[in-house]
């Protein structure tokens, strides 16, 4: 009889085969999507903050495909790089310095993802893949932070999303998301990476210009009024979603660099946020800046963006995560005073 080869295939965890660092060891972050709106922000309070998990903040890499600007105030060494993450090579070169800790921020938003079809898939499913791929080549298991989206969900909907709510995505952005997710918890389970994926909640008041997102209007119907500037309002003020500042999504990044995973299961995490109507918002807004900001708004139907918004998640009930130490605003005005406390009233 011939031997019979043994076949073992591991369908349990394997542990990540990163060692925690000693103590006031070097610290090196490397951020994709730099430039980006939390990725500038992530940057500049990582820089204020001096340590991540307690280890000093040596070296820090800045990647997007337009030029990040380099956080003020950093003693250590700054890298600052640009190119497109949809490159298998590019993305070998930037994990080559081997980082602690990876925040994996770089997508096309949803509007621009639904438009362009093959580019959404390219950098948000293709980029995606080349990082996790080129870390796994070069063979170190670093801390990944990647940020997914409440688009993962489709309707129909719960008002209260649990947390063991399938993720049913109706766009290519959610879709790519949820491929993105899956493929962290796989890398983590076969020790490639020690990561975890944020379904971070729609993030307002994003400060500068509107961008491509559906969900821009929410914050612009704010931004502007708070900026003595007109704005328009394309829904019912009834559409109620899930919001937190950009202030928290830099704090859930930075919490989730510091968890202990040892007991984490599932890499995914719904996360906590403030559930608010639009009339709810305008009320708060109408507390902070006074009754004139408010009558800045003019409701100007737009049926496919009533479409859009009128099927995404309302509120969640992310047991988990809180579990976990995870904490939003307590309150839309608060959301409101964050952003006049970052970005200042330029009225
Ligand atoms: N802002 C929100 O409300 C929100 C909500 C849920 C999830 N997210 C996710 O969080 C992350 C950061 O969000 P944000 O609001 O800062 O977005 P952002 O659009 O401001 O930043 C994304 C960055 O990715 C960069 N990028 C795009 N294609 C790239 C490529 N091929 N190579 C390298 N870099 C590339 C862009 O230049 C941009 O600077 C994104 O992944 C987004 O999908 C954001």
């Amino acid at each position: 009889m011939g031997q019979r080869t043994r076949i073992s295939v591991a369908f349990w965890p394997i542990p990540c085969r990163f060692t925690q660092k000693p103590m006031g060891d070097q610290m090196h972050i490397l951020i994709v999507g730099a430039a980006g709106m939390i990725g500038q922000k992530l940057a500049q309070t990582l820089v204020d903050n001096g340590e991540l998990n307690q280890q000093k903040i040596t070296e820090i890499t800045l990647f997007d495909v337009v030029e990040p600007t380099a956080p003020s105030g950093f003693d250590g060494l700054a890298h600052v790089l640009t190119g497109d993450l949809a490159n298998p090579q590019i993305a070998h070169e930037l994990v080559a310095g081997k980082p602690d800790v990876v925040f994996h921020l770089a997508a096309v938003v949803s509007g621009e993802a639904e438009q362009d079809f093959e580019k959404g898939y390219r950098i948000n499913m293709g980029g995606t893949q080349n990082l996790l791929e080129a870390i796994r080549h070069t063979g170190f298991c670093p801390r990944f932070l990647f940020t997914s989206s409440l688009a993962v969900f489709g309707t129909p909907l719960p008002d209260v999303i649990p947390d063991n709510f399938n993720a049913t995505p109706q766009s290519s952005y959610g879709t790519q998301k949820a491929i993105g997710e899956l493929l962290v918890n796989d890398y983590s389970r076969k020790g490639f990476i020690d990561g975890i994926s944020l379904r971070l909640p729609t993030i307002v008041i994003r400060p500068g210009k509107p961008n491509k997102a559906a969900s821009s209007f929410f914050s612009s119907i704010l931004r502007e009024p708070l900026n003595g500037k007109p704005a328009t309002l394309p829904v019912p003020k009834r559409t109620r979603h899930w919001f937190a500042s950009p202030q928290m999504a830099v704090g859930f990044l930075i919490h989730a660099a510091s968890l202990n995973t040892a007991e984490l299961g599932w890499r995914t995490l719904n996360l906590p946020g403030v559930s608010a109507s639009i009339a709810e918002m305008i009320r708060a807004l109408q507390r902070v800046a006074g009754r004139e900001a408010a009558d800045l708004i003019t409701e100007t139907p737009d049926p496919l963006i009533e479409a859009i918004t009128g099927s995404w998640p309302k509120a969640f009930h992310p047991a988990r995560a809180k579990a976990l130490g995870f904490e939003a605003e307590n309150g839309f005005t608060q959301i409101i005073q964050s952003y006049l406390d970052a970005e200042g009233n330029t009225k």
